[in-house]
């Protein structure tokens, strides 16, 4: 069960106090308004291993005793079990995860179930808990943005030779291949992959030991727990293990820009497939209609992206603003760190998914690209280089230029549609431009010799777009 109508107790008893020190229980409202479980119980699993590990741990340590311990991975395995049968009856009374899995394991064990919890607290165990989840999360991720960028590349290399325009401004600026203007995305996705990576460094260290916030008196041994549950160290400060939430801000900010990226790519994709650009087609399967126009063929789910982008934006900002005004250590405001961060998670991941599905399903339309490359005079900046190459100065070069594409406006043709003349008349204005023209000018205002000219490292060249991907397959194997 999940939502807020969870039932409180289902068992007919009256609501009880807390504990001997309280006089009377919470209202209802009061106990939804506070309680978790609804949404923590995701973490269940990790809650359970965290749990075996600081019960193994004790047992070592001699603080509880090896029959215990039998008995609480007895109870725990029996819990297990009953979660992912849906079996478990979570219930709203407990609070959260932590405290309804411990009453269980206390109804099936006894006074076992009741030692679990020494030298422990929720403060640690939750912070725990969301760790484990958390570095779950990112590996995942990580496998997903790797798939991701393996349909990049595949359609890339596919359209290594594909010309279309670049923009800036979105106006035409320089050719370009689409090869070369998706690997702009596996560029992004690469410092995608590395912030989370380098994000779950920090997610990767353990809180439990530090207890409610000053660490315990019994002899714990922190670094075998840290071992058991692969954290990479302990966390060294018993106050900041449980108070702060930095690694789910940082998660979070990795997942904005992996976002954001995403957003980009696809309002490019809504707009090549938009008919007035018409430079792909998307995949049936990632579009709808329309209920009153029947021809319509809607980018849903880049549209989607895009605007899912706004709740992880958010989500950031969220947990940023939850943070900033909370003094040491733990205060019950981190509770509401959870359901931002899952559902950050959930989002990046589903988007990842259909995404690297979607990404294989485009249907490049080259004649719409190239179509679209005779339009904006894309090939200017290359006749201005090869006037320099004959030793026109750059500023004049850009003004003959400009003068040419001012003629060819008037003309209503695009450059290379000149002769040699035409050319020589328009640029007649600037000294030393007509006389540098030859007819080996025409070799550089075509698309496929301003393609090729660009072939240093990071370049546009078809050859240099093929280097590109070998360089990323080779970072992927
Ligand atoms: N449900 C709580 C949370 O998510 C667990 C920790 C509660 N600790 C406490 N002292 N109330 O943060």
């Amino acid at each position: 069960m999940t939502d807020n109508t969870m039932p409180a107790a289902g068992n007919g008893e009256p609501a009880k106090a807390w504990s001997g020190r309280f006089t009377e229980p919470v209202s209802d409202l009061v106990k939804r308004y506070t309680a978790s479980v609804m949404f923590d119980q995701r973490m269940a699993r990790q809650d359970i291993r965290g749990s075996l590990a600081h019960a193994r741990m004790l047992a070592r340590q001699g603080i509880i005793a090896a029959a215990d311990l039998a008995d609480i991975e007895r109870g725990m395995a029996q819990i297990q079990d009953e979660i992912e049968r849906g079996e478990f009856a979570w219930n709203l009374d407990d609070e959260d995860v932590h405290l309804n899995i411990e009453k269980r394991l206390t109804a099936l064990v006894g006074d076992a179930g009741k030692r679990l919890h020494t030298g422990r607290s929720r403060n640690d165990q939750v912070a725990t808990d969301i760790r484990l989840w958390l570095r779950d999360a990112i590996d995942q991720i990580l496998a997903l943005i790797a798939e991701f960028q393996d349909k990049l590349l595949d359609v890339a290399e596919a359209n290594a030779d594909t010309p279309m325009p670049g923009f800036t401004h979105l106006q035409v600026a320089q050719p370009v291949t689409f090869g070369h203007h998706l690997m702009a995305y596996y560029e992004m996705s690469r410092r995608d992959a590395e912030r989370f990576a380098d994000c779950r460094k920090r997610v990767n260290r353990l809180p439990l030991g530090a207890a409610a916030l000053a660490g315990t008196s019994y002899p714990i041994d922190r670094e075998s727990v840290a071992a058991e549950l692969g954290f990479d160290e302990v966390c060294f400060n018993s106050l900041d293990a449980v108070s702060d939430r930095d690694f789910a801000i940082e998660f979070c900010a990795a997942a904005a820009l992996l976002m954001t990226h995403l957003s980009r790519l696809s309002e490019e994709l809504i707009l090549w497939m938009s008919p007035r650009v018409g430079f792909i087609d998307l995949a049936d399967r990632f579009c709808t209609g329309s209920s009153i126009m029947p021809q319509k063929k809607n980018p849903d789910v880049p549209e989607l992206v895009r605007g899912k982008t706004g709740r992880v934006n958010g989500s950031l900002i969220a947990l940023l603003t939850l943070m900033k005004g909370q003094p040491l250590a733990y205060n019950k405001d981190n509770q509401e760190d959870k359901e931002p961060l899952f559902d950050t998670a959930d989002t990046v991941i589903d988007t990842l998914r259909i995404y690297a599905d979607m990404i294989t399903g485009i249907r490049v339309k080259a004649e719409a690209m190239r179509g679209a490359l005779s339009q904006g005079y894309a090939t200017a900046t290359d006749l201005a280089d090869y006037l320099v190459k004959k030793g026109l100065p750059f500023r004049d070069a850009h003004e003959a230029v400009a003068l040419a594409v001012r003629a060819a406006d008037v003309k209503g043709c695009d450059l290379p549609q000149f002769s040699l003349d035409e050319l020589r008349i328009a640029m007649a204005h600037v000294p030393g431009a007509a006389e540098r023209l030859a007819e080996d000018v025409f070799g550089v205002l075509t698309v496929e010799g301003s393609l090729a000219s660009r072939k240093h490292v990071g370049g546009t060249a078809p050859e240099q777009v093929r280097a590109a991907i070998a360089r990323a397959r080779k970072l992927r194997s």
